[in-house]
């Protein structure tokens, strides 16, 4: 008589093939390449160890034939109901394993630490180098061959990045899409962007506060994220054009059908990755980076950007430099427009082409031959995608603007640099000085940016100090400090502001970000006091304090050595090793490939 619970196949030693042997949609993979994979190594024994391992995942229903030495795909999930923006990923995760099961893979779903742009203190970007601990650590601790990176809110795409390029499996990215075009009374509700400008109204006393509140459930009128080009629209796109996300990845709107479709394509390419070997490392080189920096531009994408690829090359091991955004993306062109750069969003990017058709019209100025996870180039995957004609992507010869790229500042503000993004600016702001008007940190700035005895006029630079990565803590989007009260109302719509924090990708403004060394690590940016004069010179990539440098080292004497306090946790440990803005404000010990190998079996 039979046993019932013995099994017929898998991992036990059986007389014939199990039913999906060699019996891929997508062809055979031999037997020694199976045995070869890190899933096997929980898998295929016939001892306790196998028995925990395989029992373990039998108990939420999955077959023996399972554990044959298929590909196991893990479906790393940010989802979250902190993370607004992406609490539609389980559901795209559904669509994601019918994709590895159709492929012939064994899909299995994790979550991993979220990050929700919206919700959490004193800043996501604080969290970023936690989260993506947990993908490294979680994707080397458990039996996956593969990954598919579910992300969605801005800093879920570098965060599972980053941890993946440390673990280097193949890998793939699905984002979660950008929330429909919001609307109210006939115009659209850019994401952010129509926060700050209503708010601005409100403060300018041109918007009711009930109107304000109103507005609220018409910005966001799906699940999604911004549906500006900020943050997320940008990873997404910068994800896509380095090869790491299928074509189209970027721009379906999150409640599309087609996002589901692309997700189920995605876990079955996942399959694939795996069956051909092509891990991460592979994809993620210094072209894919390039690539990333001149779609940058022509998108007009986020400031946010700088940081997220430098950290990410630091993992890969890719070597990348803060001026580099400056030289590769020079003579690019801005060819999307899209809020804040430009007027349309996201479901407009979508009905346009979204990336591929960019991607097309900057032809040489990107590498074209460079690997994507469909196994071919980005050329080969962009090949035909013309659009037709929408006014959203320009064409190469009738730009939105020339020379679109972030520029990089230096001088003695900013000794290891700072940026600006011109797109976003005011031109005329753009070659200014003025006086400075000194806020030392965010309390400061919030009680008296409104006092209408404050000593401010259209001309005067907003200085921010103690918002960098150590200041804060976390590195806030605190950087488009708000215009004066009396000042708006006055009419004035931008003014140079300098600081060293970040700015909201869906922001805009004469903002100079990202100064390094923070004040909180002793930068010159401490040392500014209101009156002083400021030069900002963007053509000439200058940023100076008209200090001499006695009266520097007079102040720097008197100021003496402020180091922030921690009060342990993790906060202390992301203290205690943060790295500054121009190396991607990364946790410097996290650096560099660690790789896949197998850990040693804990029973
Ligand atoms: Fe989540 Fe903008 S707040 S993407």
């Amino acid at each position: 008589m039979t046993d019932p619970n013995r099994p017929t196949d898998g991992p036990f030693p059986t007389d014939g093939a199990s039913p999906t042997d060699g019996a891929s949609p997508t062809g055979a993979t031999p037997p020694a390449d199976r045995a070869r994979r890190r899933s096997q190594s929980w898998f295929a024994g016939a001892d306790k160890t196998g028995f925990f391992h395989r029992s373990g995942i039998k108990a939420m229903g999955v077959p023996d034939r399972m554990f044959d030495g298929r590909p196991v795909i893990g479906i790393c999930n940010t989802w979250s109901q902190l993370a607004p923006c992406n609490a539609h990923l389980r559901d795209l995760a559904q669509y994601v394993a019918r994709g590895v099961y159709e492929a012939g893979g064994l899909p299995l779903e994790f979550p991993v630490t979220s990050l929700g742009e919206t919700l959490m203190r004193p800043s996501t970007m604080m969290y970023r180098n936690l989260a993506s601990m947990d993908v490294e650590e979680t994707l080397r601790a458990n039996p996956l061959d593969g990954v598919v990176l579910l992300a969605g809110c801005d800093k879920t795409t570098p965060a599972l990045l980053m941890g993946a390029a440390s673990v280097d499996l193949p890998s793939i990215v699905l984002s979660g899409g950008p929330t429909l075009t919001g609307r109210r009374e006939g115009r659209q509700l850019p994401s952010g962007t129509g926060t700050y400008e209503m708010y601005d109204q409100v403060r300018a006393g041109t918007m009711t506060p009930e109107d304000f509140v109103g507005a609220e459930a018409c910005m966001w009128r799906s699940n999604g994220s911004c549906n500006t080009m900020g943050t997320a629209s940008t990873m997404a796109s910068l994800v896509e054009v380095m090869g790491m996300a299928l074509p189209g990845n970027a721009a379906v709107p999150a409640v599309d059908a087609r996002r589901r479709t692309l997700a189920h394509d995605t876990g079955f390419r996942a399959v694939e990755l795996v069956r051909e070997e092509l891990v991460m490392s592979r994809i993620v080189t210094r072209k894919a980076f390039e690539n990333a920096i001149r779609l940058n531009a022509a998108i007009g994408g986020s400031t946010n950007a700088v940081v997220h690829l430098l950290a990410l090359a630091g993992r890969a091991e890719v070597d990348l430099a803060l001026d580099d955004f400056d030289r590769v993306a020079a003579g690019v062109p801005l060819l999307v427009d899209l809020v804040p750069s430009g007027q349309y969003l996201m479901e407009d990017f979508f009905d346009a082409g979204g990336v591929p058709v960019v991607v097309n019209e900057l032809g040489d100025l990107l590498h074209r031959e460079a690997l994507t996870v469909t196994g071919r180039t980005l050329g080969e995957n962009t090949e035909g995608a013309t659009g037709w004609g929408s006014p959203v992507v320009r064409r190469r010869t009738d730009p939105l603007q020339e020379n679109a790229g972030i520029a990089v500042l230096h001088g003695n503000l900013a000794p290891d640099g700072a940026i600006i993004k011109p797109s976003a600016a005011t031109a005329e702001l753009l070659e200014h000085r003025g006086p400075a008007v000194v806020f030392e940190d965010i309390d400061d700035l919030r009680a008296r940016i409104d006092d209408p005895d404050l000593d401010v006029d259209a001309d005067s630079v907003l200085v921010l100090k103690g918002a960098g990565p150590k200041g804060y803590p976390g590195m806030p989007e605190m950087g488009n400090l708000p215009i004066p009260a009396k000042l708006l109302r006055a009419g004035v719509t931008d003014m140079v502001r300098i600081s060293d924090a970040r700015m909201s990708g869906t922001a805009f403004g004469a903002v100079v970000l990202h100064v390094a060394p923070e004040s909180a690590a002793g930068g010159p940016l401490s040392l500014v006091e209101t009156g002083d004069m400021i030069e900002l010179d963007v053509p000439g990539r200058r940023l100076h304090l008209e200090v001499d440098d006695g009266e520097l080292a007079r102040r720097r004497a008197a100021r003496g050595e402020q180091r922030p306090a921690g009060s342990g946790g993790y906060m202390q440990l992301y203290l205690d090793h943060v790295t500054q803005a121009d190396s991607g404000a990364d946790l410097d010990f996290l650096r560099g490939r660690r790789g896949s190998e197998v850990p040693r079996a804990g029973h």
